[in-house]
Protein backbone atom coordinates (compact mmCIF):
# COMPACT_ATOMS: atom_id res chain seq x y z
CA UNK A 1 0.00 0.00 0.00
CA UNK A 2 1.44 3.60 -0.78
CA UNK A 3 2.37 5.92 1.60
CA UNK A 4 0.15 8.73 2.52
CA UNK A 5 1.33 12.01 3.17
CA UNK A 6 -0.62 15.02 5.13
CA UNK A 7 0.75 18.33 5.07
CA UNK A 8 0.26 20.20 8.10
CA UNK A 9 0.05 24.22 7.20
CA UNK A 10 -0.03 25.96 11.37
CA UNK A 11 -1.01 29.77 11.37
CA UNK A 12 2.16 30.72 12.39
CA UNK A 13 4.61 28.08 12.32
CA UNK A 14 6.51 26.35 9.36
CA UNK A 15 4.56 23.58 7.18
CA UNK A 16 5.38 19.74 8.21
CA UNK A 17 4.58 16.31 6.65
CA UNK A 18 2.93 13.78 8.78
CA UNK A 19 3.80 10.54 6.90
CA UNK A 20 1.49 7.25 7.30
CA UNK A 21 1.66 3.70 6.57
CA UNK A 22 2.89 0.34 6.48
CA UNK A 23 7.10 0.48 7.49
CA UNK A 24 6.54 4.37 6.86
CA UNK A 25 9.67 4.31 9.93
CA UNK A 26 12.32 3.06 7.18
CA UNK A 27 11.70 6.46 5.05
CA UNK A 28 12.84 8.73 8.25
CA UNK A 29 16.28 9.07 7.66
CA UNK A 30 16.07 10.31 3.92
CA UNK A 31 12.78 12.26 5.11
CA UNK A 32 14.87 14.11 7.48
CA UNK A 33 17.61 15.50 5.33
CA UNK A 34 14.63 17.84 3.88
CA UNK A 35 13.56 19.19 7.04
CA UNK A 36 16.77 19.50 9.15
CA UNK A 37 20.02 21.06 7.52
CA UNK A 38 22.57 20.09 9.75
CA UNK A 39 22.78 17.38 11.95
CA UNK A 40 25.29 17.04 14.53
CA UNK A 41 23.94 14.40 16.75
CA UNK A 42 20.50 12.79 17.05
CA UNK A 43 19.15 11.86 20.51
CA UNK A 44 16.19 9.21 20.24
CA UNK A 45 14.02 9.36 23.37
CA UNK A 46 12.14 5.78 23.34
CA UNK A 47 9.07 5.17 25.54
CA UNK A 48 10.10 1.79 27.16
CA UNK A 49 7.30 -0.35 26.10
CA UNK A 50 7.95 0.20 22.33
CA UNK A 51 12.12 -0.04 22.31
CA UNK A 52 12.06 -3.79 21.37
CA UNK A 53 9.45 -2.97 18.73
CA UNK A 54 10.91 -3.93 15.57
CA UNK A 55 9.88 -0.39 14.18
CA UNK A 56 11.91 1.04 16.67
CA UNK A 57 14.75 -1.56 16.68
CA UNK A 58 14.84 -0.72 13.05
CA UNK A 59 14.96 2.90 13.18
CA UNK A 60 17.84 3.32 16.15
CA UNK A 61 20.03 0.79 13.66
CA UNK A 62 19.59 3.27 10.44
CA UNK A 63 19.95 6.19 12.10
CA UNK A 64 23.24 4.54 13.69
CA UNK A 65 25.16 4.29 10.52
CA UNK A 66 24.06 8.03 9.86
CA UNK A 67 24.46 9.96 12.69
CA UNK A 68 26.10 10.25 16.10
CA UNK A 69 23.13 8.59 17.76
CA UNK A 70 21.92 8.39 21.44
CA UNK A 71 19.03 6.38 23.07
CA UNK A 72 17.29 7.43 25.92
CA UNK A 73 14.61 5.00 26.76
CA UNK A 74 11.79 6.95 28.90
CA UNK A 75 9.12 5.41 31.55
CA UNK A 76 6.03 4.37 29.90
CA UNK A 77 2.99 6.17 30.59
CA UNK A 78 2.14 9.37 32.15
CA UNK A 79 5.13 9.09 34.87
CA UNK A 80 7.43 9.89 31.66
CA UNK A 81 5.54 13.63 32.56
CA UNK A 82 7.03 13.93 35.26
CA UNK A 83 8.61 17.48 35.56
CA UNK A 84 11.90 15.81 37.14
CA UNK A 85 12.43 13.45 33.69
CA UNK A 86 12.70 16.85 32.06
CA UNK A 87 15.19 17.94 34.27
CA UNK A 88 17.14 14.78 33.75
CA UNK A 89 16.91 14.69 29.95
CA UNK A 90 17.90 19.02 30.08
CA UNK A 91 20.62 17.08 32.36
CA UNK A 92 21.85 14.94 29.72
CA UNK A 93 21.71 16.90 26.72
CA UNK A 94 24.35 19.08 28.19
CA UNK A 95 26.06 16.35 29.20
CA UNK A 96 26.57 14.63 25.33
CA UNK A 97 27.40 18.57 24.62
CA UNK A 98 23.94 18.74 22.62
CA UNK A 99 23.66 21.47 20.19
CA UNK A 100 20.97 23.63 18.05
CA UNK A 101 22.01 21.36 15.49
CA UNK A 102 21.03 18.18 17.48
CA UNK A 103 17.93 16.46 15.97
CA UNK A 104 15.70 15.16 18.89
CA UNK A 105 12.88 11.95 18.32
CA UNK A 106 10.14 10.63 20.54
CA UNK A 107 9.10 7.19 19.31
CA UNK A 108 6.26 6.11 21.79
CA UNK A 109 2.98 7.45 22.71
CA UNK A 110 0.57 11.04 23.67
CA UNK A 111 3.21 10.60 26.85
CA UNK A 112 6.06 10.33 25.73
CA UNK A 113 5.29 13.04 23.02
CA UNK A 114 4.24 15.34 25.30
CA UNK A 115 7.47 15.03 27.33
CA UNK A 116 9.54 14.94 24.44
CA UNK A 117 8.09 18.10 22.79
CA UNK A 118 8.72 20.11 26.04
CA UNK A 119 12.21 19.18 26.49
CA UNK A 120 12.42 19.67 22.60
CA UNK A 121 10.96 23.54 22.82
CA UNK A 122 13.12 24.51 25.75
CA UNK A 123 16.65 22.89 25.53
CA UNK A 124 18.38 26.00 24.32
CA UNK A 125 14.95 27.59 23.06
CA UNK A 126 14.29 24.81 20.51
CA UNK A 127 16.01 21.87 18.92
CA UNK A 128 14.31 20.31 15.90
CA UNK A 129 12.12 17.72 16.82
CA UNK A 130 10.46 14.66 14.59
CA UNK A 131 7.63 12.64 16.19
CA UNK A 132 7.03 8.87 15.59
CA UNK A 133 3.68 8.41 17.66
CA UNK A 134 2.91 4.59 18.34
CA UNK A 135 -0.35 4.94 20.07
CA UNK A 136 -3.44 5.48 17.79
CA UNK A 137 -4.26 8.45 19.88
CA UNK A 138 -0.92 10.18 19.47
CA UNK A 139 -1.20 9.53 15.71
CA UNK A 140 -4.55 10.97 15.58
CA UNK A 141 -4.47 13.94 17.98
CA UNK A 142 -1.60 14.76 20.35
CA UNK A 143 1.53 14.06 17.75
CA UNK A 144 0.18 17.08 15.49
CA UNK A 145 -0.43 20.02 16.48
CA UNK A 146 2.44 20.93 18.60
CA UNK A 147 0.55 21.03 21.78
CA UNK A 148 2.95 19.43 24.60
CA UNK A 149 2.51 19.91 28.65
CA UNK A 150 4.26 18.10 31.70
CA UNK A 151 2.84 17.72 35.15
CA UNK A 152 4.10 19.02 38.03
CA UNK A 153 2.98 19.44 42.03
CA UNK A 154 0.99 16.57 40.96
CA UNK A 155 -0.81 18.69 38.66
CA UNK A 156 -1.81 17.70 34.89
CA UNK A 157 -0.38 19.30 32.31
CA UNK A 158 0.78 22.56 34.14
CA UNK A 159 3.45 23.72 32.43
CA UNK A 160 3.28 23.29 28.53
CA UNK A 161 4.47 25.65 25.08
CA UNK A 162 3.28 24.76 21.59
CA UNK A 163 5.92 24.06 19.52
CA UNK A 164 5.40 22.80 16.40
CA UNK A 165 7.98 19.08 15.08
CA UNK A 166 9.61 19.19 11.87
CA UNK A 167 8.03 15.83 10.70
CA UNK A 168 5.74 13.30 11.59
CA UNK A 169 6.20 9.50 10.68
CA UNK A 170 3.51 7.02 11.60
CA UNK A 171 4.19 3.40 11.10
CA UNK A 172 1.06 1.71 11.04
CA UNK A 173 2.98 -1.30 12.32
CA UNK A 174 2.77 0.40 15.95
CA UNK A 175 -0.49 0.01 15.47
CA UNK A 176 -0.67 -3.51 15.37
CA UNK A 177 1.18 -4.34 18.66
CA UNK A 178 -1.57 -2.16 21.07
CA UNK A 179 -3.45 -3.45 23.12
CA UNK A 180 -7.64 -3.31 22.27
CA UNK A 181 -7.87 -1.11 25.21
CA UNK A 182 -5.11 1.36 24.12
CA UNK A 183 -6.34 0.95 20.26
CA UNK A 184 -10.12 1.48 21.50
CA UNK A 185 -9.08 4.78 23.77
CA UNK A 186 -7.43 5.98 20.27
CA UNK A 187 -10.67 5.63 18.57
CA UNK A 188 -12.17 7.94 21.02
CA UNK A 189 -10.57 11.00 19.42
CA UNK A 190 -10.97 9.22 16.28
CA UNK A 191 -15.51 9.43 17.30
CA UNK A 192 -14.18 13.20 18.29
CA UNK A 193 -13.71 14.03 14.92
CA UNK A 194 -16.50 12.47 13.28
CA UNK A 195 -18.57 14.02 15.43
CA UNK A 196 -17.26 17.79 15.55
CA UNK A 197 -15.61 18.10 11.81
CA UNK A 198 -15.90 15.36 9.04
CA UNK A 199 -18.96 13.39 9.76
CA UNK A 200 -17.81 10.63 6.64
CA UNK A 201 -15.36 9.09 9.85
CA UNK A 202 -18.39 8.79 11.60
CA UNK A 203 -19.47 6.54 8.24
CA UNK A 204 -16.77 4.35 8.30
CA UNK A 205 -16.84 3.90 12.10
CA UNK A 206 -20.54 2.61 11.43
CA UNK A 207 -20.09 0.71 8.47
CA UNK A 208 -16.41 -0.85 8.75
CA UNK A 209 -16.61 -1.74 12.89
CA UNK A 210 -14.93 -5.30 11.74
CA UNK A 211 -12.59 -4.24 9.95
CA UNK A 212 -11.60 -1.25 12.08
CA UNK A 213 -11.67 -3.65 14.84
CA UNK A 214 -9.39 -6.04 12.80
CA UNK A 215 -7.09 -3.27 12.44
CA UNK A 216 -7.46 -3.94 8.84
CA UNK A 217 -4.86 -1.48 7.33
CA UNK A 218 -6.37 0.21 4.42
CA UNK A 219 -9.14 1.02 6.87
CA UNK A 220 -6.91 2.24 9.66
CA UNK A 221 -4.97 4.41 7.22
CA UNK A 222 -7.88 5.64 5.93
CA UNK A 223 -9.15 6.47 9.53
CA UNK A 224 -5.62 7.89 10.29
CA UNK A 225 -5.39 10.39 7.44
CA UNK A 226 -8.83 11.96 7.79
CA UNK A 227 -8.42 12.49 11.62
CA UNK A 228 -4.76 14.12 10.53
CA UNK A 229 -6.63 16.03 8.19
CA UNK A 230 -9.01 17.10 10.30
CA UNK A 231 -6.78 18.19 13.09
CA UNK A 232 -4.52 19.91 10.95
CA UNK A 233 -7.31 22.05 9.21
CA UNK A 234 -8.05 23.40 12.94
CA UNK A 235 -4.23 24.00 13.33
CA UNK A 236 -4.16 25.70 10.29
CA UNK A 237 -7.13 28.08 11.59
CA UNK A 238 -6.37 28.52 15.11
CA UNK A 239 -2.63 27.00 16.01
CA UNK A 240 -2.39 28.83 19.46
CA UNK A 241 -6.14 28.76 20.53
CA UNK A 242 -6.92 32.52 19.59
CA UNK A 243 -9.80 32.85 17.45
CA UNK A 244 -11.90 30.07 18.97
CA UNK A 245 -11.72 27.30 16.88
CA UNK A 246 -8.83 24.86 17.92
CA UNK A 247 -11.28 24.84 21.32
CA UNK A 248 -13.15 22.26 19.14
CA UNK A 249 -10.52 19.56 19.79
CA UNK A 250 -11.19 20.09 23.18
CA UNK A 251 -14.84 18.63 22.22
CA UNK A 252 -16.09 16.32 25.94
CA UNK A 253 -12.36 17.24 27.09
CA UNK A 254 -14.16 19.84 29.85
CA UNK A 255 -15.74 16.40 31.68
CA UNK A 256 -13.55 13.81 30.27
CA UNK A 257 -10.48 15.82 32.01
CA UNK A 258 -12.35 16.07 35.20
CA UNK A 259 -13.35 12.29 34.83
CA UNK A 260 -9.41 11.35 34.32
CA UNK A 261 -8.03 13.74 37.09
CA UNK A 262 -10.41 12.09 39.95
CA UNK A 263 -9.77 8.48 38.36
CA UNK A 264 -6.38 7.77 39.50
CA UNK A 265 -5.62 6.28 36.37
CA UNK A 266 -7.42 3.78 36.28
CA UNK A 267 -9.34 4.88 33.08
CA UNK A 268 -7.19 6.04 30.13
CA UNK A 269 -7.44 9.51 28.08
CA UNK A 270 -9.38 8.04 25.32
CA UNK A 271 -12.03 6.56 27.65
CA UNK A 272 -12.69 10.03 29.56
CA UNK A 273 -13.26 11.64 26.12
CA UNK A 274 -15.70 9.13 25.15
CA UNK A 275 -17.66 9.63 28.78
CA UNK A 276 -16.70 13.20 28.59
CA UNK A 277 -18.56 13.50 24.57
CA UNK A 278 -21.11 11.35 25.60
CA UNK A 279 -22.11 13.69 28.93
CA UNK A 280 -21.59 17.32 26.88
CA UNK A 281 -23.74 16.26 23.92
CA UNK A 282 -26.64 15.34 26.27
CA UNK A 283 -25.58 18.65 28.18
CA UNK A 284 -25.47 20.60 24.75
CA UNK A 285 -29.08 19.04 23.96
CA UNK A 286 -30.37 20.86 26.93
CA UNK A 287 -29.24 23.87 26.46
CA UNK A 288 -31.07 23.90 23.07
CA UNK A 289 -27.46 23.64 20.87
CA UNK A 290 -27.22 19.82 20.11
CA UNK A 291 -29.42 18.22 17.92
CA UNK A 292 -30.28 15.22 20.19
CA UNK A 293 -28.96 12.53 17.47
CA UNK A 294 -25.64 13.13 18.14
CA UNK A 295 -26.05 11.85 21.51
CA UNK A 296 -27.30 8.31 20.27
CA UNK A 297 -24.54 8.50 17.67
CA UNK A 298 -21.97 8.11 20.54
CA UNK A 299 -23.97 5.85 22.71
CA UNK A 300 -23.96 3.35 19.56
CA UNK A 301 -20.24 4.17 19.12
CA UNK A 302 -19.12 3.84 22.50
CA UNK A 303 -20.63 0.15 22.09
CA UNK A 304 -19.09 -0.89 19.17
CA UNK A 305 -16.00 0.23 20.10
CA UNK A 306 -16.09 -1.39 23.93
CA UNK A 307 -15.66 2.14 25.20
CA UNK A 308 -17.77 3.60 28.32
CA UNK A 309 -20.62 5.64 28.45
CA UNK A 310 -20.55 5.69 32.35
CA UNK A 311 -18.65 7.25 35.06
CA UNK A 312 -17.57 4.20 37.78
CA UNK A 313 -19.08 4.69 41.05
CA UNK A 314 -15.36 5.57 42.31
CA UNK A 315 -14.96 8.88 41.04
CA UNK A 316 -17.25 11.07 43.00
CA UNK A 317 -19.23 13.55 41.42
CA UNK A 318 -18.30 16.19 44.14
CA UNK A 319 -14.36 16.13 42.58
CA UNK A 320 -15.47 15.91 39.21
CA UNK A 321 -17.50 19.09 39.48
CA UNK A 322 -14.33 20.64 41.92
CA UNK A 323 -12.04 19.76 39.23
CA UNK A 324 -14.00 21.51 36.29
CA UNK A 325 -14.11 24.52 38.42
CA UNK A 326 -10.03 24.65 38.35
CA UNK A 327 -10.37 23.69 34.96
CA UNK A 328 -7.43 24.81 33.39
CA UNK A 329 -9.66 26.56 29.82
CA UNK A 330 -11.38 28.77 31.95
CA UNK A 331 -10.66 32.45 31.09
CA UNK A 332 -11.96 34.02 34.43
CA UNK A 333 -15.38 32.79 35.56
CA UNK A 334 -15.81 31.75 31.94
CA UNK A 335 -15.53 28.65 30.02
CA UNK A 336 -15.46 28.14 26.60
CA UNK A 337 -17.28 24.94 25.41
CA UNK A 338 -17.00 23.30 22.25
CA UNK A 339 -20.90 22.32 21.50
CA UNK A 340 -21.80 20.18 18.61
CA UNK A 341 -24.87 21.50 16.16
CA UNK A 342 -25.29 18.50 14.71
CA UNK A 343 -22.17 16.06 13.23
CA UNK A 344 -19.42 17.99 11.44
CA UNK A 345 -21.03 21.59 12.46
CA UNK A 346 -19.63 22.99 15.75
CA UNK A 347 -19.95 26.06 17.70
CA UNK A 348 -17.75 27.18 21.20
CA UNK A 349 -20.07 28.78 23.65
CA UNK A 350 -18.74 30.77 26.58
CA UNK A 351 -20.80 29.86 29.19
CA UNK A 352 -20.72 31.21 33.03
CA UNK A 353 -18.47 28.39 35.20
CA UNK A 354 -21.45 28.68 37.66
CA UNK A 355 -23.85 28.10 35.29
CA UNK A 356 -21.98 24.99 33.83
CA UNK A 357 -21.69 23.59 37.17
CA UNK A 358 -24.78 23.88 38.02
CA UNK A 359 -26.31 22.00 34.68
CA UNK A 360 -23.66 19.16 35.41
CA UNK A 361 -24.87 19.21 39.12
CA UNK A 362 -28.42 17.76 38.01
CA UNK A 363 -26.71 15.58 34.90
CA UNK A 364 -23.92 13.87 35.92
CA UNK A 365 -26.16 11.52 38.74
CA UNK A 366 -27.90 9.99 35.22
CA UNK A 367 -24.61 9.29 34.11
CA UNK A 368 -22.88 7.22 37.01
CA UNK A 369 -23.52 3.33 36.91
CA UNK A 370 -26.28 2.35 39.09
N1 LIG B 1 -0.50 17.27 23.24
C1 LIG B 1 -1.72 16.98 22.86
O1 LIG B 1 -2.29 17.63 21.97
C2 LIG B 1 -2.43 15.81 23.48
C3 LIG B 1 -3.66 15.37 22.99
C4 LIG B 1 -4.23 14.24 23.56
C5 LIG B 1 -3.60 13.58 24.61
N2 LIG B 1 -2.40 14.06 25.08
C6 LIG B 1 -1.69 13.36 26.16
O2 LIG B 1 -1.35 12.06 25.68
C7 LIG B 1 -1.27 11.15 26.78
C8 LIG B 1 -2.05 9.91 26.43
O3 LIG B 1 -1.48 9.35 25.27
P1 LIG B 1 -1.63 7.80 24.92
O4 LIG B 1 -3.05 7.41 25.04
O5 LIG B 1 -0.90 7.59 23.65
O6 LIG B 1 -0.95 7.12 26.19
P2 LIG B 1 0.52 6.61 26.54
O7 LIG B 1 1.58 7.36 25.89
O8 LIG B 1 0.54 6.53 28.03
O9 LIG B 1 0.50 5.12 25.93
C9 LIG B 1 -0.50 4.23 26.34
C10 LIG B 1 0.09 2.85 26.69
O10 LIG B 1 0.41 2.18 25.47
C11 LIG B 1 1.75 1.69 25.52
N3 LIG B 1 2.21 1.70 24.13
C12 LIG B 1 2.56 2.76 23.37
N4 LIG B 1 2.78 2.40 22.11
C13 LIG B 1 2.61 1.05 22.06
C14 LIG B 1 2.67 0.10 21.01
N5 LIG B 1 2.92 0.46 19.74
N6 LIG B 1 2.42 -1.20 21.29
C15 LIG B 1 2.11 -1.57 22.57
N7 LIG B 1 2.00 -0.70 23.59
C16 LIG B 1 2.24 0.59 23.34
C17 LIG B 1 2.44 2.64 26.45
O11 LIG B 1 3.56 2.08 27.04
C18 LIG B 1 1.38 2.93 27.49
O12 LIG B 1 1.36 1.93 28.47
C19 LIG B 1 -1.80 11.89 27.99
O13 LIG B 1 -0.72 12.30 28.79
C20 LIG B 1 -2.51 13.11 27.39
O14 LIG B 1 -2.50 14.22 28.27
C21 LIG B 1 -1.80 15.14 24.52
Amino acid sequence: MPLREVEIEPTYSRPYKVVIGDCCIRKLPELLRDVVSEVDKVVIFIQESVKDLSPTQELVELLKELYETYTKIVVAGESAKDINNVLDAVGFLHSINATKSTLIIGVGGGALGDFVGFVASIYMRGLPLILVPTTLLSMVDSAIGGKNAVNMFGIKNVVGTIYQPRLVVEDLRYVYTLPEREFCSGLAEVIKYGVTIDPEILNLLRVRGDKILQREPETLTELIERSVKCKGWIVHLDEREERDVRQILNYGHTVGHAVEACAEGKLTHGECVMIGMIVESDLGNRMGYTDPDVHDVLLKLAETYKLPHKIPNYVSKESVLSKIEHDKKRYGNIIKLPVVKRPGEFEIIKLELMRLLSYLSNLLDEYYEK
